[in-house]
């Protein structure tokens, strides 16, 4: 699968991708939040751009510049990231959510920020479900034949637990990153297998996230009617 020039073979796709790690607000000062640094989604849009698509970045809390060519959407929270998406994906051929996205909200968001009451303990924070918007996208398939890609990072029983995951999503492939100490969250590398729904399983060795986001849009492009 290694390239040298690259064919535009997604001239005439609209493809939107998500990136970052979205931040539930708790008061005006404080979140809830992840490590994802975007860089792996940047790079799918980079990658898309280079090939010919249009490309909808949806970027959550990143602090990386717009790539040249790409139409960038900025969130925050899980429910803007939903709506953004559920949006750019209404006419596209393709949809990657490489964004982490918080499994949980603050039930409630305080307008003043919370303060220390005395010697008192701090109440619970109580948390509730965010939207899954990649298993809405993939159950609604805004349009006939679009392609959904999903990332997860598991531990322990990778392979197991991604096509578990895949299965519950609903998605066309599922990108599984294996996480360990220094691996994936904020290095310029990554190491992957792409599941299929279709029950293949292609491995991706260690390399740049350029490397890896190719190899997607090459199993997309597969997919594409
Ligand atoms: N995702 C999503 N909406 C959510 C949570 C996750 O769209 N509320 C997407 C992510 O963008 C990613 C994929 O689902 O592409 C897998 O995310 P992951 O956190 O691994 O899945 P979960 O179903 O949340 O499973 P877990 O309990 O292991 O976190
Ligand atoms: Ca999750």
């Amino acid at each position: 699968l290694a390239r040298g020039v690259q064919e535009p073979d997604l001239r005439g796709r609209h493809v939107v991708v998500s990136a970052g790690g979205t931040r539930e607000p708790l008061d005006p000062v404080r979140f809830l939040g992840n490590r994802s640094s975007g860089k792996q989604g940047y790079a799918l849009a980079r990658t898309a751009a280079a090939r010919g698509a249009r490309v909808t970045l949806i970027a959550a809390n990143t602090q990386l510049p717009d790539p040249a060519g790409v139409d960038v959407v900025q969130v925050g929270t899980a429910v803007q990231l939903r709506e953004a998406v559920l949006k750019a994906a209404a006419d596209a051929d393709a949809v990657v959510m490489a964004a982490a996205v918080a499994d949980f909200r603050p039930s409630a968001y305080a307008t003043g920020k919370i303060k220390k009451k005395d010697d008192k303990e701090p109440e619970p924070i109580v948390l509730v479900r965010n939207p899954d918007i990649l298993a809405e996208v993939s159950a609604e398939r805004a349009r006939a034949g679009q392609v959904i890609v999903g990332f997860a990072a598991e531990t322990d029983d990778v392979l197991a637990n991604g096509r578990a995951k895949l299965t519950r999503k609903g998605c066309d492939l599922l990108v599984i990153n294996e996480v360990g100490e220094r691996k994936t969250f904020g290095s310029e590398e990554n190491e992957a297998v792409v599941l299929g729904a279709d029950g293949s399983e292609n491995p991706v060795p260690h390399g740049p996230k350029e490397a890896l986001a190719d190899i997607v849009w090459d199993l997309v492009v597969d997919r594409l009617d």
